[in-house]
């Protein structure tokens, strides 16, 4: 199969990834639905679309495209119906086992005739041959995962199994390159893939800095940006992707290795049941 046969994109989550990687698709001239069970997900999403594209705009990073006609090609959806009428559907739900499988069940409901429709899922760190297991068209599945925030980030990492069709890796990697220009990754389905497994530690052990006491949030932050070259501190970038999606990630990395190593901070877990997740409830490590 050819990309050019992918033209209409559903994406399912309206959250800060489900939103970035719409306006990514949308962006290069796709068809694309949006569709979050939650409607005020979809009225944030709208509105920080377009925040997102105005900036890019004004830094003349959109072409000769305005903010408004790229914006019209995203239809904002509480209705899962429509995904039927997809080529491809990224889901970006929330980081949980659980919430993925019933939702995977409902795809595979709805899409029975559907055998060549692709669904993939941009979760940071659950298995890929575990979701595949519950997929519709399970040949198809595989990793789809962008970075936050997916606009501006270029690496796009393509996580697949035994199970995914020969060739169609490659054929989803040239439609990342060639129509969302973007840079992909191959990875063999792995606990935390590749950016997450080197990632994510490095940022519970920050947490475990602070609450040990050896220093300050702010020290912290400073010392990683100034002695490591980083753009951001640990402590900023675990509140922009989101305490809870983090808590998840390690709790992952942890079953999936059975490595105590990767035991979320006691900090990091009280912050997520405090309901404090970092920039999307404005309080997390910072305030906002
Ligand atoms: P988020 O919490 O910002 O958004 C999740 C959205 O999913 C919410 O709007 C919620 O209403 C919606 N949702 C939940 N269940 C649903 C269902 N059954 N049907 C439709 N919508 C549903 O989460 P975020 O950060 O956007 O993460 C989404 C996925 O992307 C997760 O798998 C996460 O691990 C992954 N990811 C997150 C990154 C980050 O930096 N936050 C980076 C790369 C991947």
């Amino acid at each position: 199969m050819s990309n050019d046969a992918i033209t209409k994109v559903g994406l399912i989550g309206a959250g800060q990834m489900g939103r970035g990687i719409a306006q990514v698709f949308a962006t290069a001239s796709f068809a694309v639905t949006l569709c979050d069970s939650n409607a005020a997900a979809l009225a944030t999403a709208q509105k920080e679309i377009l925040i997102s594209l105005k900036k890019l705009q004004e830094k003349n990073l959109l072409a000769a495209q305005s903010p408004d006609d790229i914006i019209k090609r995203i239809l904002f959806s509480q209705d899962l119906q429509a995904m039927q009428g997809c080529d491809l559907v990224v889901e970006a739900i929330v980081e949980n086992l659980v919430a993925k499988q019933k939702l995977y069940g409902q795809l595979k409901t709805m899409m029975q005739d559907r055998p060549n429709i692709i669904v993939v899922s941009n979760t940071s760190a659950l298995s890929i041959a575990t979701l595949q297991a519950y997929s519709p068209n399970p040949q198809y599945f595989l990793g789809l995962h962008f970075m936050n925030p997916a606009p501006l980030m270029p690496l796009v990492e393509i996580i697949t199994t035994a199970a995914t069709a020969r060739g169609h890796a490659q054929m989803i990697k040239e439609l990342v390159e060639k129509k969302l220009a973007k840079q992909a990754v191959m990875i063999h389905d792995s606990p935390g893939f590749l950016l997450n497994r080197l990632l994510v530690p490095y940022l519970n052990e920050a947490v475990k800095l602070l609450e040990g006491g050896v220093a300050s949030r702010d020290d912290i932050d400073k010392a990683m940006m100034l002695g490591a070259g980083y753009k951001m501190g640990p402590l900023a970038l675990l509140d922009f992707i989101g305490l809870d999606t983090c808590e998840s990630i390690l709790r992952s990395l942890g079953a999936d290795t059975a490595q105590d190593h990767y035991q979320p901070a006691a900090m990091l877990v009280d912050l997520v049941r405090q309901g404090h997740l970092g920039r999307k409830t404005k309080k997390g490590f910072y305030d906002y």
